[in-house]
């Protein structure tokens, strides 16, 4: 079966098509970083013109690539949120069409559920129950999965991302957008235990994530020690190497303390590292020792497919379409969609003696 993936939820247009929700046939990525980055971070208005005018040409290569005619197409599947409700509306609309000209079935996927699935290329197939950490510029939760498509959050950020702490420290030391991949690169030069920066206690004990506190401290440590950003052209110093090494060493930290705290009471049999994020070399080090030290397997997307593309739609679109799952031409964007439906099972938590509620 082949469907046609579309990505249009922040600031990459992507189309893939994949057959049988496990074979990249094509994935074409028109990425818009080089739009924002005098804004340092997403420019919603921009990003949703530029979406308008990229998802013909990029759906048209992706078909070429594929090397399939439309009518050979089985499903479009298309991000319906979260995510910048401009930028959405492009993609929903334009599957939405495309279908409906093709007389085809049309779904829309959750986009952390596509990062869920963007694992699946690449890795043995998932055994159940599973905990997914997704980490990425808007989101960073922890999902417990009993079985394929059912999900519980069982820990989630109070406040920024992982991703977006990255961008936000990488802004302060006055680096590129997005922050991410530049940190890591310092961060190999510099010494992660020359700063102590504080882990987030979240004080009513829930195994929540939260990075503000890590981001104010990063920012007290540059005003207290009279450390000056980057300026362009000039060589970076050793400090602010250093602080990067730090910075990402604590986040990498406080990610994997709540990972080890429910991998233990939860018991899964695979754990899944998606979203951005984990394009992080020194978070997939961390994640695979813990899966060593706990017999676990631990799969990560590799990192092309990390950061956001329409394979891990379409995959994900496929398992729906195998369920017998449709929308309807009702169906719209929605920047507030959750990725949560097992509300009303939670005897099995229980069970494992799961204490909190979200
Ligand atoms: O999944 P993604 O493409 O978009 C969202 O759905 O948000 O993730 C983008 C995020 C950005 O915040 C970026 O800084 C972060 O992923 N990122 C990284 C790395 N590569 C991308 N963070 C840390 N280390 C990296 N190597
Ligand atoms: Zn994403």
């Amino acid at each position: 079966m082949l469907v046609l993936g579309i990505e249009s939820s922040c600031d990459e247009t992507a189309a893939a098509v994949v057959a049988d929700g496990r074979e990249i046939l094509s994935s074409v990525i028109s990425s818009q970083i080089e739009l924002h980055k005098p804004y340092g971070g997403v420019f919603p208005e921009l990003a949703a013109r530029e979406h308008l005018e990229k998802i013909e040409p990029v759906v048209n290569e992706a078909m070429t690539k594929a090397g399939i005619e439309f009518d050979a197409l089985d499903a479009v599947a298309v991000t319906q949120g979260p995510g910048l409700i401009g930028s959405l509306l492009v993609g929903v609309s334009y599957a939405k069409a495309l279908a409906w000209g093709l007389d085809i079935p049309f779904i829309g996927v959750n986009h952390i559920e596509g990062h869920v699935y963007s694992i699946v290329f690449e890795n043995p197939p998932v055994e159940y129950p599973a905990l997914a950490l997704i980490v990425s510029g808007g989101h960073t939760n922890l999902f417990y999965i009993p079985e394929e498509g059912k999900y519980k959050i069982v820990s989630r950020t109070r406040d920024d991302a992982a991703g977006e702490a990255f961008d936000k420290v990488g802004k302060m030391l006055g680096l590129s957008y997005p922050g991410g991949p530049v940190i890591e690169k310092l961060a190999r030069e510099g010494d992660k235990h020359k700063i102590k920066f504080p882990i987030a206690k979240i004080s009513d004990g829930r195994p929540d994530f939260s990075f503000s506190g890590l981001k104010t401290a990063v920012s007290r440590y540059l005003r207290e020690n009279s450390v000056e950003p980057v300026k362009e052209n000039e060589t970076v110093s050793q400090e602010i190497k250093d602080i990067a090494a730090s910075f990402q060493a604590t986040v990498v930290k406080s990610l994997l303390i709540n990972v080890e705290k429910l991998a233990v009471e939860l018991e899964p049999k695979t754990l899944i590292v998606a979203g951005g994020v984990a394009c992080n070399g020194a978070l997939r080090e961390a994640a695979e020792n813990f899966g060593a030290k706990m017999n676990l397997p631990v799969y990560f997307p590799s990192k092309h497919l990390s950061t956001d593309n329409a394979a891990m739609i379409a995959a994900a679109g496929y398992f729906h379409l195998k369920r017998g799952e449709r929308a309807n031409l009702r169906m719209t964007a929605d920047v507030t969609l959750r990725l949560q439906n097992f509300e009303n099972e939670d005897a099995e938590l229980k069970r494992k003696k799961v204490r909190y509620r979200l």
